[in-house]
C-alpha cells in the first residue's frame, strides 16, 4: 500500500511520523520503502549513515529519463527499510517540469515500477500544496494527515481537503484518508485536550485512537540516525508509534 503523509503546515510532525511509522512497519517484518520528496531531505539525513553528496536523488528520477528509482534507493539504518533519497535539488522540480503534460503523474508512474517489491511505500512531503505534494497525492492509496494539537491546528485543513478532493476527481479516484494523527499532544494541558476534541469533531472515526505525545526522545532520535524504536525503545513515543503502525495495518486490511 502506498501512503502519503500530508499537511501543508510545517512542524506538525510529518517527517517524524513518516520515518517512525516506516521503521515500525519494517520492524514488524513488512518490506518498506520511505520516499523522501521534501527538498529539506530530513528523512534522508535522519536515517542514512553516509550520504553521498554527488549521488543522484528523486529529483533526477522525476526529471530525467535515464535515471531509475533503483538508482536512488538506499538502505537506511533500519533493517528492512529502504529510502528513496531527496536532496535540495527537489526544490527545482516545479520549474523543471513546467509544461510537461504528465507533470502530476511522474511519481505515480515511477513507483509503479517498484511497487511489487514492497509491502508498504510511505511518502513524506514538503510543507506546501505545490507540484511535489500533488505528485505524492496522485501516487497514494491512503493519506495520513498529522495534526499538531495546538490552537491554530485546523487552520488550512480546508485547503488540504479541497486539494485531496480535486486530486480524487481528476487523477486518482482511489485515494482515501486513511487516518488523522494527533501529534505533539501534551496531556497536561487543557488546550491539548480541547484541541483533540475539536479534531475529533471534524474528522470523527478517521482520527487514530492513539495520539503522539510531545517527547524529547522523538526530537532527539534523528540526530543519532535512529528511529525511536532503537534509540529509546521504552519511551512513550516508541510505544505510541508502534500502536499507530498497528492501527494503520488494521485499517489497510479493512479496505
Ligand atoms: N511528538 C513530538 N515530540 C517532540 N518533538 C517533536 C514531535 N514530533 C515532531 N517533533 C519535532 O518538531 C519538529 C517538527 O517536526 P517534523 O516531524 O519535522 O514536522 P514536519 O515534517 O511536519 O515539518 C522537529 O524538530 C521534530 O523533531
Ligand atoms: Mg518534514
Amino acid at each position: 500500500m502506498i501512503i502519503t503523509i500530508a499537511n501543508q503546515k510545517g512542524g506538525v510532525g510529518k517527517t517524524t511520523t513518516a520515518l517512525n511509522v516506516s521503521a515500525a512497519l519494517a520492524f514488524s517484518g513488512k518490506n518498506t520503502l520511505l520516499v523522501d520528496t521534501d527538498p529539506q531531505a530530513n528523512c534522508t539525513i535522519s536515517l542514512i549513515k553516509e550520504i553521498d553528496k554527488d549521488a543522484k536523488s528523486l529529483y533526477d528520477v522525476m526529471v530525467k529519463n535515464d535515471v531509475s528509482i533503483d538508482d536512488v534507493i538506499v538502505k537506511s539504518t533500519v533493517p528492512g527499510l529502504d529510502i528513496a533519497v531527496s536532496k535540495i535539488s527537489m526544490a527545482k522540480l516545479e520549474p523543471s517540469l513546467l509544461g510537461e503534460i504528465d507533470a502530476h503523474f511522474r511519481l505515480r508512474d515511477i513507483l509503479e515500477t517498484v511497487k511489487e517489491k514492497y509491502n508498504y511505500i510511505i511518502i513524506d512531503t514538503p510543507p506546501t500544496l505545490g507540484l511535489i505534494t500533488i505528485n505524492a497525492l496522485v501516487a497514494a492509496e491512503g493519506i495520513i494527515i498529522p495534526i499538531q494539537s495546538s490552537y491554530l491546528c485546523l487552520e488550512g485543513t480546508d485547503d488540504l481537503l479541497e486539494t485531496i478532493e480535486k486530486v480524487k476527481k481528476v487523477a486518482n479516484t482511489n485515494i482515501e484518508i486513511l487516518g488523522v494523527l494527533i501529534t505533539l499532544f501534551d496531556k497536561r494541558t487543557n488546550l491539548s485536550k480541547d484541541v483533540a476534541k475539536r479534531i475529533k469533531s471534524v474528522f470523527g472515526e478517521k482520527v487514530f485512537k492513539n495520539v503522539i505525545s510531545k517527547s524529547v526522545k522523538l526530537e532527539e532520535s534523528p540526530a543519532y540516525k535512529e528511529s525511536i524504536f532503537t534509540f529509546a525503545p521504552r519511551s512513550v513515543g516508541s510505544i505510541q508509534y508502534k500502536k499507530v503502525a498497528r492501527e494503520i495495518i488494521n485499517r489497510e486490511k479493512k479496505k
